[in-house]
């Protein structure tokens, strides 16, 4: 298959703590992304700081997304932020079902719900999925089969031929841990193959090669090289190590010569 632009996702999560010191990651990152070519860059920053960081942003390299959405269009749903809003702040992409929102009771509908908002509202969605644990008897690939197919239901061949659904697999074992801890290249290769095959019997072959899929979990400048080279990814999702723009600058590097192979 032919390989897509990488695509980095930064995740920064309820991180940092004020608008000050999240322009100073900003200015962080920036630093670090200028001499990145062929690379597709998404910061991923809460949402009272996206319209703020987007205006300060006067480059080109890095788009905005946000880290979670509403299942509605409008109205009186207090606290949500819909498609449309981050839409006219200048966001291009959300996180849909990270493991941390499912922990604190989204449920497969739900999270279906926010994708299709997402895709038909134009943003690149990041749909997350991962099993908690693993089993010997293979159960966890029943787990992913089941919130793939949920979160696809209602997701039309047409959805996917503007080519913004992006899955990010995150086995939730290996979220927040130490370079060490993430998946191995081997394995998250045969995930891609696994996740590519029930997209695929969905939608078909060529419409499932539009999906990229990424890995997230521990992703580090010490392991991103090698799982990038032989994981067939397309990318990651990157929680932790977005925060250290230096860390986060070596796995930008990592992608680009991913790309240059
Ligand atoms: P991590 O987080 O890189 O800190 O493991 C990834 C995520 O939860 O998206």
């Amino acid at each position: 298959m032919k390989r897509k632009q990488p695509h980095i996702v930064a995740n920064w999560k309820m991180q940092p703590g004020t608008i000050g010191a999240a322009r100073e990651l900003l200015r962080g990152v920036v630093k670090q992304s200028v001499a990145i070519r062929g690379v597709q860059i998404t910061l991923c920053a809460p949402f009272v700081f996206i319209s703020d960081l987007r205006r300060s942003y006067r480059g080109k390299a890095i788009n905005f997304g946000a880290q979670d959405v509403s299942a509605h269009e409008r109205g009186a749903h207090t606290g949500e932020v819909s498609v449309g809003m981050l839409q006219s702040v200048g966001a291009r992409a959300a996180i849909v079902g990270h493991s941390e929102r499912r922990a604190s009771g989204e449920s497969d509908a739900l999270v279906a719900q926010k994708l299709l908002q997402t895709l038909r509202g134009g943003l690149v969605a990041i749909l997350c999925i991962g099993e908690q644990e693993r089993d010997e008897r293979g159960e966890y690939l029943q787990v992913i089969r089941q919130q793939l197919q949920s979160a696809l239901s209602s997701v039309s061949p047409l959805d996917l031929e503007l080519g913004k659904l992006t899955i990010a697999y995150e086995p939730v074992w290996a979220i927040g841990k130490s370079g060490k801890d993430a998946m191995q290249p081997e394995a998250m290769h045969e995930m891609t193959i696994y996740i590519r095959k029930i997209v695929s019997e969905r939608y078909g072959i060529e419409k499932a090669s539009m999906v990229s899929i990424l890995y997230g979990g521990s992703v580090e400048p010490s392991n991103s090289g090698d799982l990038l080279a032989r994981a067939e990814i397309d990318g990651f999702l990157v929680g932790h190590a977005s925060l250290e723009p230096q860390d986060f600058g070596l796995i930008l590097k990592a992608a680009q010569h991913t790309k240059a192979q």
